[in-house]
């Protein structure tokens, strides 16, 4: 029987780092704020003025990194799946410019995920799908963002602008033969319902013009967030979705031995290992250097976690996010 196995992890963020003062100095807000509220201290963001990058040069960057972890070249990826909510272009997706600035032969499939947080796990959840069924042997997941650029930057925007940073990451996926290794269960899930409560709705195509200097000049393109709504929604989904994994794997929480949740906000990561009872020291967390980078913000701390031998052989490791959409999943891998 064949299990998904994650073969090399990778991330690059941009040189910039933005801290929260010099935030306050663009808008009113103040690194105490943003600090107790959501545990961020600074954020790495494109520097526009002197390297403009868009989402997939970041997704470029981490891959070349997760491929080169993983010791395989672009020619060895049969399968390229990307999440972004941030794509440099309306169309064609970020998959197929990844695909043609790593040099992936033409031919290759690229999937565009619009999932936002949970990008990650909808990517692991179809990839975990293509490896067991052999269908794909080395898929590259890539989740990466700028959203530096989309941010109002006026006292307006405040709430959502502090929450998030530039980033990208990925993983190398690939099978595995060896019993209990690999990805035990993966579980997405959505509620449309929800969509209006964390959203950029404009340009729109249900708009004629989508877009027009009217529109602009009222800030309808900027992201809009019940923030309350959102942190109520993420704190009781995702410890729902952990439990769920772990009954497919008849496993309990005692036996988690790293939780990398989506890096949200201080406060909804702690939320949720208090709901589960998963200790402090069990909890990987780097929002404090890294903001919320949404699609990238799991294979990121995963990568660090990784890196810094926080994740072993043998542990099991449990991940889970919840975002825009609703949209929220979790997965467990025995390393
Ligand atoms: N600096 C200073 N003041 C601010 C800022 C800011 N950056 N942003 C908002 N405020 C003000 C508000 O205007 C409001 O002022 P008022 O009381 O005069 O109206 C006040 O602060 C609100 O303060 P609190 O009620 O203490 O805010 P709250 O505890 O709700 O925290 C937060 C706000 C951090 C956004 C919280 O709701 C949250 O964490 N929500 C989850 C949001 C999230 O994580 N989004 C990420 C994207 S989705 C995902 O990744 C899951």
């Amino acid at each position: 029987m064949l299990r998904t196995t994650i073969l090399g992890t990778g991330h690059y963020v941009p040189d910039r780092v933005v801290t929260n003062d010099d935030l306050a100095k663009v808008m009113a807000t103040s690194d105490e704020w943003i600090q107790q509220r959501t545990g961020i201290k600074t954020r790495h963001w494109v520097d526009f003025a002197k390297e403009p990058m868009g989402s997939s040069d970041l997704g470029t960057r981490a891959a070349q990194r997760a491929l080169a972890d993983a010791h395989l070249t672009p020619a060895d990826i049969d399968c390229i799946i990307y999440g972004t909510l941030s794509p440099d272009r309306c169309f064609p997706g970020d998959g197929v410019l990844v695909q043609a600035k790593l040099d992936v032969p033409a031919g290759v499939p690229a999937i565009d995920l619009r999932n936002q947080c949970s990008a990650f796990l909808y990517g692991l959840s179809v990839a975990d799908a293509f490896i067991r069924t052999g269908t794909y042997r080395r898929i590259l997941l890539i989740g990466a963002e700028v959203h530096s650029s989309g941010l109002d930057m006026s006292d307006a925007g405040r709430e959502v602008s502090v929450l998030f940073g530039d980033g990208g990451a990925a993983v190398v996926l690939g099978p595995t033969e060896e019993p209990n290794r690999g990805v035990l269960s993966v579980r997405i899930h959505a509620d449309g319902r929800q969509a209006d409560l964390l959203t950029v709705a404009y340009p729109s195509s249900a708009m004629m013009p989508r877009v027009s200097a009217e529109m602009l000049s009222t800030g309808i393109q900027w992201p809009a967030m019940n923030g309350k709504a959102v942190f109520k929604q993420a704190v009781s989904r995702m410890p729902e979705v952990v439990l769920e994994v772990l009954k497919d794997a008849g496993l309990q929480v005692a036996d988690i031995d790293v939780f990398v949740p989506h890096q949200a906000n201080q406060r909804i990561t702690e939320m949720v290992a208090r709901r589960l009872e998963v200790p402090e020291e069990k909890v990987v967390s780097n929002i404090a250097s890294y903001g919320n980078t949404t699609a990238a913000s799991i294979p990121l701390a995963l990568d660090e976690a990784v890196h810094q031998g926080r994740i072993k052989p043998g542990n099991l490791v449990c991940v889970a996010a919840f975002g825009s959409g609703f949209t929220w999943g979790a997965a467990l891998l025995r390393w």
